[in-house]
């Protein structure tokens, strides 16, 4: 099932600013699509949007060919829009068990008893929670009723599945565990996955297509290797890349190549980005050797590369290399380590900068 969102408007009744303004995506069907972006950007009112529980004011909202809400029209009522959801805050029914929650729309869909305690026991097997069948949500952690609401959602087979946070609760190796579970559900049912969350290795993991967001506006919309390897501004590459972004004090286009002034110093590269245009310098960890201070700029092979001294802030140890933080002026770059170096916290460092592995991307 494709979800279109046309220039959709969503301003909360009193709220001088829009929640989500003029929102363009479509959502392909037996994909998963991942809503990432920092707290307040608009994800949960999208996901509300697409299920009904918020009317929109502007544009329209499509179910495949059905137009299911219009500018201040909800046509389409929720129940009618076969979806399954997992909310933010579980909302699951407090007067009813466990077992009651997962069955709740099982029932409204008329299955048999005996189809309706099957599937609930798979559901209460899959999310680990067949000790807790009985209980009320009152009497559960927040991790468990988070798995409730997960079997209630997945129990009934819907073709859209809406999920808000579901992962945000359980501990590291539950939450592991259930992302396993949920793409494993997606690659058996092909169902259609809107999927919320502020973390870029869950969206990195889980998606199909990652839409990043800020302030009720989309930033960029790709599959997730894209989205790292090519931040489509400097507000996605600060949100979800490794690499480290530096503001361009001065961009020139001289000879068909671009000189870039920031704080690290000037450098050269290929860009067609437009050159009055706000811009930032995208340095990938891997563009950074990190050199003994004082190494020359004669001793370093690669003649094009940016040279600058700097001091290392911080060293984190990996399993295949270690990372370091290194403060060059009032800019923190990130850098790999070899394994077996001899550098450490505080030491004073040259750095060689390759421009060729740089990107330069809009805004700063
Ligand atoms: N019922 C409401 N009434 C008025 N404003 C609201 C309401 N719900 C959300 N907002 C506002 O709309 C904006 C978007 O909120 P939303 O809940 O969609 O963000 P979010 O991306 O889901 O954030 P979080 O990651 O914190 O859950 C925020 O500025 C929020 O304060
Ligand atoms: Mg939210």
């Amino acid at each position: 099932m494709e979800i279109y969102l046309t220039d959709v408007v969503k301003q909360y009744p009193g709220s001088p600013t829009c929640a989500i303004e003029g929102l363009t995506l479509t959502i392909e069907g037996g994909k998963v699509t991942t809503l990432l972006g920092p707290s307040g950007c608009g994800k949960t009112t999208t996901l509300r949007c697409i299920a009904g529980f918020e009317g929109i004011n502007g544009g329209t909202l499509r179910f495949g060919e059905t137009v299911v809400s219009d500018a201040g029209r909800i046509i389409v009522e929720p129940s009618k829009r076969n979806f399954g959801m997992v909310f933010q805050s579980y909302a699951l029914w407090p007067h009813m068990t466990v077992m009651q929650n997962i069955a709740y729309g099982l029932r409204a869909r008329n299955w048999d008893k005996a189809r309706i305690a099957g599937r609930v026991d798979k559901m209460l097997k899959m999310l680990e929670l067949s000790h807790l069948g009985k209980r009320y949500p009152g009497e559960l952690s927040g991790g468990q009723q988070q798995r409730v609401a997960l079997g209630r959602a997945l129990a009934y087979d819907p073709s859209v599945l809406l999920l808000d946070e579901p992962l945000a609760n359980l501990d590291a190796r539950l939450r592991d565990q259930m992302r396993e579970e949920i793409r494993a559900l997606y690659e058996q049912t092909g169902v259609t996955m809107v999927y919320v969350t502020h973390d870029q290795s869950e969206a990195a993991f889980l998606s199909d297509n990652v839409v990043v967001m800020n302030a009720g506006k989309i930033q960029q919309n790709s599959p997730p290797a894209e989205l790292f390897d090519h931040p489509a501004n400097s507000f996605v590459a600060r949100f979800v890349s490794r690499s480290s972004v530096v503001p361009a004090s001065e961009v020139r286009r001289i000879d068909g190549r671009l000189r870039v002034k920031t704080a690290l110093g000037e450098c050269d590269l290929c860009s067609d980005i437009p050159v009055d245009a706000e811009s930032s310098l995208l340095v990938s960890p891997s563009a950074i050797d990190v050199l003994p201070r004082g190494t020359s700029a004669a001793a370093v092979t690669n003649k094009a590369a940016l040279i600058t001294d700097g001091e290392i802030v911080r060293i984190e140890q990996g399993d295949i290399a270690a990372i370091c933080m290194v403060k060059v002026n009032d800019v923190h770059l990130k850098a790999h380590l070899p394994l077996e170096s001899r550098f450490s916290r505080r030491m004073p460092v040259t750095l060689a900068i390759d421009p060729a592995k740089c990107q330069l991307i809009p805004g700063c």
